[in-house]
């Protein structure tokens, strides 16, 4: 039934099984030597194990300077550990893995940050070197590809930002000077892997800042990361520097500002927030005679929409980051068409929040003290409810108050789902224990409750009994 998320697709010459990737998302799992350890490997492997097309492995530094725990590739001595990981993936699946090259600034807890315009001509030339030098560590590490981190607060995503200070050969004031840094890189980068070796890149197709650009501009850096000659592009936005909230004592941290906000969009965001532009994005460059795959990450995660967004054209692949971290398991049951199997993410966000506060990257979710997810046993058995009406509702002080009597089995927790005024019923939120105070409802509509237990694999009990609402109008009179 999801035949497009099925079919395979190429990126220079190698094939990908199918249309998800797992975009580049730090897990905090190394330690600060950035080393690849058991945990890394065991991460990564739940995606291999899960079926994911396109695994990209979290940013990793492809220079020395200091950080929290990241990995590295910035060294041949990192070389043996990532040759671990790619074997370790390329022996159990058909899944390929790219690692995602990351460039950094420094940041300093007084707030201080070195900046682009900063940075010495000889500072870029190593910066450039470095980059190729790591691109060439990655191949011989038995990489299928790597990833270009042109996004976010990163330097080469600062070159290509319209806020880039640089009055040189990088001069921002023009288009041509802010992509050329981008253009170096990619020049160096090939000369030590080569033409047939897949090279992607991600970038901003907003960055989501005041004065900051827009798909403008996104458009037109597209084109010119094609005529680059790089093999897929994944987009994302936001996540800048320029906005973060400064904390006491606390480097700044890029995704505390609304332009983070927007990169890792929260519950509040509504589904897919940022699918046109990937869409305005592919019809550029597929107008000018470039095919190469575009990838859209964001708030997906249902497979209907993620079926409909590939068969209308609207990118090539899709990005999953905190759906996939929650549930690798998400392209496999939907191969199998166990879509009630797929444990929703609720865009918490608890994740970002882990990784804030460099602590292993977790999932909410995961049944306490996990530190991947769980396995899919497809033949696990289904919670089941003891009692025939278990769930209950009322409103009171505008918000919908369920509680529910616990299912029996293996139950690691329990979807609520909410269909508003007849419409179709959609997962508002997973919760663990036997209640929620629903709050974003609005008098004068109609709502219908269920839920569903699910095991920790997935499994989905029966749908609980339908509570139907019909939510007054609150009287307002004259005070
Ligand atoms: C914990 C965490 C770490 C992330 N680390 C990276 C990263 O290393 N590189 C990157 O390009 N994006 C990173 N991202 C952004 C994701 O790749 C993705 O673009 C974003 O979460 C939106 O997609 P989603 O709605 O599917 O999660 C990270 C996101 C999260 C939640």
């Amino acid at each position: 039934m999801h035949e497009y998320i099925q079919k395979p697709v190429t990126i220079n010459g190698i094939k990908i099984i199918n249309r998800t990737m797992v975009p580049a998302m730090v897990t905090r799992l190394s330690g600060e030597d950035g080393y690849v350890n058991q945990d890394v490997i065991d991460r990564y492997l739940g995606y291999a194990r899960g079926n994911v097309g396109l695994i990209i492995v979290e940013a990793m530094a492809i220079h020395q300077s200091k950080s929290g725990p990241l990995l590295r590739l910035s060294d041949d001595k990192f070389i043996q550990g990532h040759k671990k990981l790619t074997k370790a993936i390329h022996d159990c699946s058909d899944s390929k893995v790219f690692p995602q090259l990351i460039h950094f600034l420094k940041v300093a807890r007084s707030g201080w940050r070195q900046t682009i315009d900063m940075l010495s001509d000889d500072d870029i030339k190593n910066i450039i070197r470095d980059f190729g030098d790591a691109a060439a560590r990655a191949r011989e590490a038995g990489y299928d590809g790597i990833e270009l981190h042109s996004a976010h607060a990163y330097t080469l995503s600062s070159f290509l930002s319209r806020l880039n200070r640089r009055r040189d050969r990088y001069d921002g004031r023009s288009l041509e000077g802010r992509l050329r840094m981008f253009g170096d890189v990619m020049a160096e980068v090939r000369s030590k892997v080569g033409d047939d070796f897949p090279v992607g890149v991600r970038f901003l197709a907003d960055e989501m800042i005041k004065d900051g650009y827009t798909i403008v501009d996104s458009r037109l850096i597209a084109l010119r990361m094609a005529q680059l000659g790089v093999d897929y592009i994944s987009l994302s936005v936001g996540g800048k520097f320029e906005d973060a909230i400064i904390k006491e004592g606390l480097p700044p941290y890029p995704y505390t500002g609304y332009s983070g906000e927007r990169c890792m969009p929260g519950a509040s965001f509504p589904k897919l927030p940022h699918v046109h532009y990937a869409a305005s994005i592919k019809k550029m460059i597929n107008d000018k005679g470039y095919d190469i795959p575009v990838i859209s990450a964001g708030k997906i995660n249902n497979p209907d929409d993620a079926e409909q967004l590939l068969r209308d054209g609207r990118a090539d692949m899709i990005g999953m980051a905190r759906q996939l971290l929650v549930d690798p398991n998400w392209p496999k049951k939907v191969a199998l068409g166990r879509e009630h199997d797929i444990v929703r993410c609720v865009y918490c966000n608890v994740c970002k929040q882990l990784d804030e506060k460099f602590k292993k990257v977790t999932c909410f979710l995961w049944p306490k003290d996990y530190i991947q997810a769980p396995d899919y046993d497809p033949e696990a058995t289904l919670p089941v409810w003891e009692n025939e009406n278990p769930l209950e509702a009322e409103y009171l002080d505008g918000a919908v108050r369920l509680k529910w009597q616990r299912a029996s089995g293996d139950v690691s927790g329990y979807d609520l789902y909410r269909a508003e005024d007849g419409g179709k019923a959609i997962v508002i939120e997973a919760k663990k224990g036997g209640k929620f105070n629903d709050k974003s409802v609005l008098g004068g509509l109609k709502y219908s409750y269920y839920i569903r237990a699910y095991s920790k694999s997935g499994q989905a009990s029966a749908p609980s009994n339908i509570v139907d609402m019909d939510l007054p109008i609150e009287k307002f009179t004259p005070q």
